[in-house]
């Protein structure tokens, strides 16, 4: 699968986000991170916000709900979005959010915390269009990628794999130029990044370099 960068907008300047955006035009996705200060400590922003943004940018924006009751928000996000990923420790029924997901027009993606062992999900993964392993415990950006989260990639790559499924492995936190050919290695094809693209000088040329350092497998 081809790598994908998704830069997180969770490091960029909340007062001039349509600006923002124009910095990172060469964005495979943009990623969002709408938090709600219950299921993570920290809050974000939300619909109407969300709504906005796609109405400013051709790159399909990448939800990452890190909310309490998906059961009765992801529908609401996903018809401003190319793909929603919700928290499977946030759902009551994941089967239902998936399919609202995919009702309302938008891909289907699940995440796992650290915490969350593979298996706890691998039967639900042929309903998905991507998984994200979490790599850093959600709530804030700027953290060091957690190590022994990158095992899990591997596990969910040979599950796919094993079962000829058509999924996306994506990860998500401390992901950097020096970490980017490992995930790859492990699996993934589908990279947030919010510092390293951020903090960059030149964030399409960071981007660029970020999607040549990962193999595509
Ligand atoms: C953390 C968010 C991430 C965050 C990543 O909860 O899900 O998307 O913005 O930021 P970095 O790349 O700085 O770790
Ligand atoms: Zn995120």
């Amino acid at each position: 699968m081809k790598a994908r960068i998704a830069p997180s907008i969770l490091s960029a300047d909340f007062a001039n986000l349509e600006a923002e955006l124009a910095t990172i035009s060469h964005a495979d996705l943009i990623h969002v991170d709408v938090m709600d200060g219950h299921f993570v400590p920290n809050l974000t922003l939300g619909v109407p916000i969300v709504k906005r943004l796609s109405e400013v940018t051709n790159v399909p924006l990448d939800l990452h709900l890190m909310i309490e009751s998906p059961e009765i928000w992801a529908s609401k996000y996903a018809q401003y979005a190319g793909s929603v990923t919700f928290h499977f420790e946030a759902a009551t029924d994941p089967r239902l959010v998936i399919s609202e997901i995919r009702k309302a027009g938008a891909k289907a993606a699940m995440s796992i915390k650290p915490g969350t062992a593979f298996s706890e999900v691998s039967e639900l993964v042929e309903l998905l269009d991507m998984l994200l392993v979490m790599t850093v415990e959600p709530g804030f950006g700027g953290q060091s990628l957690i190590q022994s989260t990158v095992p899990k990639v591997t596990e969910a790559f040979a599950y796919a794999s094993n079962n000829s499924l058509e999924l996306s492995i994506q990860v998500d936190g401390g992901v950097t130029a020096d970490n980017i050919a490992e995930l790859s290695r492990a699996g993934a094809d589908t990279f947030v990044a919010g510092t390293s693209v951020f903090k960059a000088t030149d964030r399409n040329s960071e981007i660029d370099r970020l999607r040549s350092l990962a193999i595509t497998i």
